[in-house]
């Protein structure tokens, strides 16, 4: 296979078309190797070793200010990239690490173990209805995101009558992190959006300072986030957040709801035997992860599979290809969750590995077995929609007969 072919798949990907069903042009790219240069500066990196080294190792940053400063001069007139600067997303050692640690000194396992009983209300809650209606449904609006928000909701303290208002704003956001991104159009929703939440959370912010609450805003508040991050990273923080809660655990649900609705047998499965659900969750993880993509820049010079990689190197992870490298998974296309060993690279790894990852699995882990129990017809009704978006893949209707 040519390089020529992997920039003509790459090319594709960046299309309605390509983006609609990327796998097969992820295999196009791996065809070249697992690491491929393509052009001065930038490579594309299929392999999962070679994702998981860059991913943990310290030779590898995230694009942060001062990278920024040197690629790209002017981003700062981008509302949305300023806001996405302030959050840990886009911040390295130690920088990072501060805001790790604090956002950690609020996100604990003891309060997502908390959140259990109530995840499993609110899922209760939505699934009822459409068992007792019997009539078809579309699952991405009565299940997968009314959930999700509802629990991020919950968690920050944030009204759930406002998740209406949140809707439009967190899916326009976004689009800033899409892989492609750059669009002026969708640049300005972008930005739109990051202006608006953040003003929302300036607001929340000064209402938990007089009357705190039990919730994860409140817990910032009392570990002193707002004095030592400074009150805009603060703000940057909670709009991440309640981004990652809305897009990617509603896209976990919807992704792995489409592959037990395409393969009968495995939702016969999981429905006698629900105490399989947690490796059903991670092989939905790999099969269709959520977030494909991600990227890292070479802070120094490198060697990847033998390739390499000079300082400044703009490397894209393709996760979602990393999660059919055959060298890490035996037959790699077929949905089989009795696989055993390391996990997929779908929440990331090393110092940004997804702060939410215990959650987005508490939601996906109790769903499944209560959708299968409560809906005994459950198959689909008509043909699905998927989003036209590459980073964050979904569906956007997802229709279903219960
Ligand atoms: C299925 C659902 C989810 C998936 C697939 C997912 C995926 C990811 C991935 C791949 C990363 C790493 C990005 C990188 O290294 O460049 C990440 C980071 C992050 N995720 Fe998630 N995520 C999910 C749910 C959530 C939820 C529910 C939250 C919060 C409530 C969340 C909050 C975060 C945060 C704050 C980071 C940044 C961590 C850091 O930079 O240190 N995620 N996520």
């Amino acid at each position: 296979m040519t390089v020529q072919d992997a920039l003509a798949a790459m090319q594709m990907l960046a299309t309605a078309e390509g983006r609609a069903d990327p796998y097969p042009l992820y295999e196009r790219l791996r065809a070249a190797g697992p690491v491929l240069p393509l052009g001065e500066g930038f490579a594309v990196v299929t392999g999962y070793a070679e994702a998981d080294q860059v991913l943990r190792g310290t030779g590898f940053r995230v694009t942060d200010e001062a990278a920024l400063d040197g690629s790209l001069p002017g981003w700062r007139s981008v509302a949305s990239w300023r806001w996405l600067s302030r959050t840990m997303l886009w911040r390295n050692a130690p920088d990072h690490t501060r805001l790790r640690r604090l956002a950690g000194s609020a996100f604990t396992p003891r309060r997502v173990a908390a959140l259990r009983a109530d995840v499993a209300a609110l899922a209760e809650g939505l699934i009822a209805p459409l068992a007792a209606a019997g009539e078809p449904a579309d699952f991405m609006d009565t299940v997968a995101y009314p959930l999700p928000v509802s629990v991020i909701c919950a968690l920050l303290g944030v009204p759930d009558t406002d998740r209406d208002w949140f809707r439009p704003r967190a899916h326009d956001l976004t689009l800033a992190l899409e892989v492609f991104a750059g669009d002026p159009d969708e640049l300005a929703r972008a930005d739109a959006a990051s202006d608006e939440l953040g003003e929302y959370f300036v607001e929340l912010l000064a209402r938990r300072q007089r009357e705190p609450g039990d919730d994860m805003i409140s817990d910032l508040l009392a570990a002193g986030a707002a004095g030592e991050a400074g009150g805009a990273e603060l703000v940057a923080h909670l709009v991440l957040l309640l981004i990652a809660g809305f897009e990617t655990t509603t896209n976990l649900l919807g992704n792995g709801l489409a592959v037990l609705l395409d393969q009968p047998e495995h939702a016969a499965r999981l429905r006698d035997r629900p105490e399989l659900v947690d490796a059903y969750v991670e092989e939905m993880l790999r099969y269709d992860p959520p977030v494909q993509v991600t990227s890292r820049y070479a802070a120094q010079d490198a060697e990847l599979a033998g390739v390499a990689v000079p300082a400044g190197t703009e490397l894209l992870l393709v996760l979602a290809a990393a999660a059919r490298d055959p060298r890490r998974f035996a037959e790699p296309h077929r949905f089989l969750p009795d696989r055993e060993g390391a996990p997929s690279l779908s929440f990331g790894a090393g110092p940004h590995y997804c702060l939410g990852a215990p959650l987005a699995r508490l939601e996906a882990q109790l769903a499944f077995p209560l959708l299968l129990e409560r809906l005994p017809g459950l198959r689909a009704a008509g043909p699905a929609t998927r989003r036209d978006r590459l980073g964050f893949r979904g569906y956007t209707r997802l229709p279903i007969t219960p």
